[in-house]
């Protein structure tokens, strides 16, 4: 039996878990998952501010860490490997969580394990089980769109990735368009419920390449409402919704049939979206695929997907030097 703990401060979300893993049999357990959301913080600035997100960062930690260890009921000394994410991300915020998680693999003589944040959000769909499958992912997420074939743990190749904006970013960027909160995504879910997609015809961008661009769907928006009179939110959001939906669908079952894979994976904060959910499932049973989504509260950033990556890396032998440092631009492969 083995407990990990793991922290991820890559961005404006401050989060710590402990993970038991029965070893392998019967995958494992999640003993604690704390999150400290600075969306509050970062709203009035309309972003997020890297220095304000790093101080945040320090002010938090401590506290989730002393809460994880409560609500996990163990002792420290018992925790058998320390994980970070240790890129990509904003630089101040991910050296608070790196720097911590060595401290205590330094102070208690155990591993460090420095993991990628989309190695985590890519694992995620298959959080607690004691293995992963050969798959075709697609990593959506507020700053990442990528698909991967994935062979196995720490085993990928990227097929495509965005050439300009994140699928998420979209979201928060046309959010902001008609006024919505931060962030976008969920909001514009919202509207989209009680509208009509096939209102408004936007362009689904680079259908035959590998690749994704969402910067003119966002510009089309932009150039379409000073035109619109009238009751239009609910509509913009649905057709703009589809058309995100559209793309994503057909170029992740397009990249399943390339790489003859029989399961599609789908992680990070976008895949939270339910008509994305709905629509990969259908695509993926037409054409007799497996779908697996991340678990809802495993989308957007947690510590518990880094973790579980830390976990199956172990298992696999990996382990980091604490020397590792982070890197702001950390590639997956
Ligand atoms: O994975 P995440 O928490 O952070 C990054 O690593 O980027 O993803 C956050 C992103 C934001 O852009 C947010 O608007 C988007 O995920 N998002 C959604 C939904 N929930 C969150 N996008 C579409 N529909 C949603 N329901
Ligand atoms: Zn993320």
């Amino acid at each position: 039996m083995q407990t990990i703990l793991a922290l991820e401060t890559s961005c404006d979300e401050t989060a710590v878990a402990i993970l038991r893993d029965s070893n392998g049999h019967s995958g494992s357990e999640l003993l604690a998952s704390e999150v400290a959301s600075q969306i509050a913080e970062h709203e009035r600035f309309g972003g997020v501010v890297p220095e304000v997100a790093s101080r945040n960062h320090l002010l938090h930690a401590p506290r989730l860490l002393e809460r994880a260890i409560r609500t996990a009921k163990i002792n420290i000394a018992d925790v058998d490997a320390f994980a970070a994410t240790s890129g990509p991300g904003l630089a101040s915020s991910l050296m608070i969580g790196a720097s911590i998680a060595k401290g205590l693999a330094i102070g208690f003589g155990k591993p460090y394990l420095a993991i990628n944040h989309l190695e985590g959000h890519l694992l995620s769909p298959f959080f607690g089980a004691s293995e992963i499958r050969r798959n075709i992912s697609l990593i959506v997420s507020g700053g990442h769109t990528m698909s991967v074939f994935v062979r196995g743990v720490s085993d990928y190749e990227i097929i495509g990735r965005t050439v300009d904006d994140a699928a998420g970013e979209a979201f928060d960027k046309v959010a902001k368009l008609l006024g919505l909160g931060y962030p976008g995504g969920p909001e514009i879910e919202k509207h989209a419920r009680e509208g009509d997609p096939a209102r408004f015809d936007l362009p689904r961008s680079m259908l035959d390449s590998d690749n994704f661009s969402f910067s003119g769907i966002k510009t089309a928006v932009r150039y379409l409402l000073p035109k619109l009179k009238g009751n239009y939110l609910a509509d913009l959001c649905a057709s703009f919704q589809q058309a995100v939906v559209d793309v994503l669908v057909r170029k992740t079952i397009a990249a399943a049939r390339k790489y003859q894979v029989d399961l599609v994976t789908i992680s990070g904060g976008v895949s939270c979206n339910r008509e994305l959910r709905r629509q990969m499932r259908q695509a993926c049973r037409q054409e007799n695929f497996g779908f697996k989504s991340a678990a809802p509260w495993l989308c957007t950033d947690n510590a518990a997907m880094i973790a579980f990556a830390a976990m199956l890396r172990l298992r696999h032998g990996f382990e980091s030097s604490v020397t590792a440092e982070i890197d702001p631009n950390l590639a997956l492969v």
